[in-house]
């Protein structure tokens, strides 16, 4: 779906969240954090507050989150999610899951957030942004397709990105964790949202390039129910 900006874009997905939760008030989802979802969030929290949407039975699993970060601090991913989303609207807050950022094992915190979402019976929907590098959550070019939740190293054209609101590159963390591919892979259903010039080629190369770690979007190819939703911008090379 091409819509013309920003706004329509924030719209057309919120709107998709309102029809699945809908349709399975118990909707188990993935959700991003990053510039990308400000306006779905806002749009989600509008609609909740005119009484269209119910998410008091609907359980959310971030994608990832900094580590080495504490979890208060104004930029992890869960202040994040507080902040814009989850105290907004009507979840339970047992029903909002991301990774510790400071676990005292964090393969052991993989392991155990993978099968917290196995419990759950997996992901009904993911939603996914994409990164300049054609990333999907923290799985940088590179990525082996079969990661699972993992620790990944973050590269440093996404730690640059995120270095001024950290105050300094030296400021951002070097790793996350984040659901693997394959985690992704399993969700039943997967919305992209993409906005903006720079995300253009990015997702040109996903859809239309070869399928290969080197661009992990291009894996999305692959699943069966993948809608994207993008504005004008982002979709020019298509
Ligand atoms: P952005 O990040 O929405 O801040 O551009 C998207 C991403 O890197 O996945």
């Amino acid at each position: 779906m091409i819509c013309e900006n920003y706004q329509e874009m924030s719209r057309q997905a919120a709107r998709f969240i309102a029809q699945r939760i809908l349709s399975k008030p118990n909707l188990i989802l993935a959700l991003p954090t990053g510039n990308t979802p400000l306006g779905f969030y806002r749009e989600l929290v509008r609609m909740f507050k005119e009484g269209l949407i119910d998410f008091s039975k609907a359980t959310v699993f971030n994608l990832d989150e900094f580590l080495g970060l504490p979890p208060q601090h104004p930029q992890s991913f869960r202040s994040y999610m507080q902040k814009y989303f989850w105290d907004h609207v009507n979840l339970r807050p047992e029903s909002c899951h991301i990774p510790l950022s400071l676990p005292k094992d964090p393969d052991a915190e993989c392991a155990r957030y993978e099968q917290l979402i196995e419990r759950h019976g997996g992901l009904d929907l993911a939603v996914l942004g994409i990164g300049e590098n054609g990333h999907i959550a923290f799985n940088e070019p590179g990525t082996p397709f079969e990661n699972l939740t993992h620790v990944a190293k973050l590269s440093l054209e996404t730690r640059a990105r995120e270095a001024s609101t950290f105050g300094g590159l030296d400021k951002v963390p070097t790793h996350a964790i984040t659901m693997g591919i394959k985690t992704i892979m399993r969700a039943r259903e997967i919305l992209l949202l993409a906005s903006g010039e720079e995300k253009a080629a990015a997702l040109s190369r996903s859809l239309k390039g070869p399928v290969t770690p080197e661009t992990p979007a291009s894996i999305l190819q692959l699943h069966p129910n993948l809608t994207i939703i993008a504005d004008s911008l982002a979709a020019k090379q298509l």
